[in-house]
């Protein structure tokens, strides 16, 4: 007859599970019960305790729609999201372009665009520039990456919360040439609030923290044989670069818009960035996250 205590419980299901046949599921739910069950035993987790954290998830998960994957957001503001891009940066068998969040606006289907193409439908800021190359690790250009682009506003908002998804817009693909050159033409993005009106919104108002990205632009780039990268370029000068909400800042993303003589059209500020591809091992993707559109509909 089982006689268990807040110790020996553990024992007992780490017992009941032991028959998961797949090894690297076995590790994982072994090292999930065991710290689920030590953080309780360490904060004298109450019932009363345990029963607000059940409907804070229930909550969580009755936010998510085709349009917002809460779950994301709540890895990104504790911080788990940029641990698990920092530990597949590491794993990678060469260094390349450092990882960053992929966030909750990314969507698939996007058309590629001619190169130089303003990703913006009707740009009311000034017009900048973006360009550089996709190489290899050792600077050799990669050409037909596909390079996709997504950003908001200049006014801090992504098409998916301005216009509930009907269009696309601020967001643009783009084919690199034989040279693995790329450019195309957007605004700057403001800096933005991670969405608030949402159980997670709330624990961060509750931690007493401001809730802001720095402006930025996110990159997702692939190429045949190398790691997609999922990183994103931020803007330096923002009032929030050292305090991002959910840790996506590192200082070799960090980029200015400046006149630049070089640029492919020099008239426009822009801002030159090379990403570097790492090769792939065998199944390997760069990516965290995925399009919010496509998980709802493998749930269901
Ligand atoms: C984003 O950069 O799009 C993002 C990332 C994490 C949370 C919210 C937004
Ligand atoms: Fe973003």
């Amino acid at each position: 007859m089982q006689n268990l205590d807040e110790f020996t419980v553990t024992d007992e299901t780490l017992r009941q599970m032991a028959g998961t046949a797949n090894p690297r599921l076995k590790q994982i739910g072994e090292a999930a019960v065991k710290h689920m069950h030590a953080f309780a035993r360490e904060v004298n987790l109450t019932p009363e305790e345990w029963l607000l954290g059940i409907q804070f998830l229930t909550e969580v998960g009755q936010k998510c729609s085709p349009l917002r994957q809460e779950f994301i957001l709540l890895s990104d503001v504790l911080g788990l999201s940029a641990v698990v891009n920092a530990l597949h940066d590491k794993k990678a068998r060469e260094l390349g372009s450092q990882s960053s969040l992929l966030g909750p606006f990314y969507r698939e289907g996007v058309a590629v665009m001619p190169m130089g193409s303003q990703i913006v439908e009707q740009p009311t800021a000034e017009e900048i520039v973006v360009w550089g190359k996709v190489t290899d690790n050792d600077g050799a250009a990669l050409a037909n990456a596909l390079i996709q682009i997504w950003q908001t506003s200049e006014r801090g908002l992504y098409d998916l919360q301005e216009r509930n998804g009907e269009s696309m817009d601020m967001r643009g693909n783009f084919l690199t040439g034989q040279d693995g050159a790329y450019h195309f033409r957007s605004v700057r993005p403001l800096g933005y609030s991670i969405p608030m009106d949402g159980p997670v919104g709330e624990m961060v108002m509750m931690q007493h923290r401001h809730g802001m990205r720095p402006s930025h632009i996110h990159c997702l780039i692939g190429a045949e044989g190398y790691r997609e990268l999922v990183t994103a370029l931020y803007f330096g000068d923002d009032p929030n670069i050292d305090s991002d909400t959910v840790f996506g800042v590192s200082r070799s993303l960090v980029v200015e818009a400046r006149e630049d003589p070089a640029s492919p059209v020099p008239g426009l500020r822009s801002v030159h960035y090379d990403f570097r591809l790492a090769k792939a091992a065998a199944g390997d993707s760069g990516r965290v996250g995925a399009d919010p559109t496509k998980m709802m509909k493998a749930a269901e």
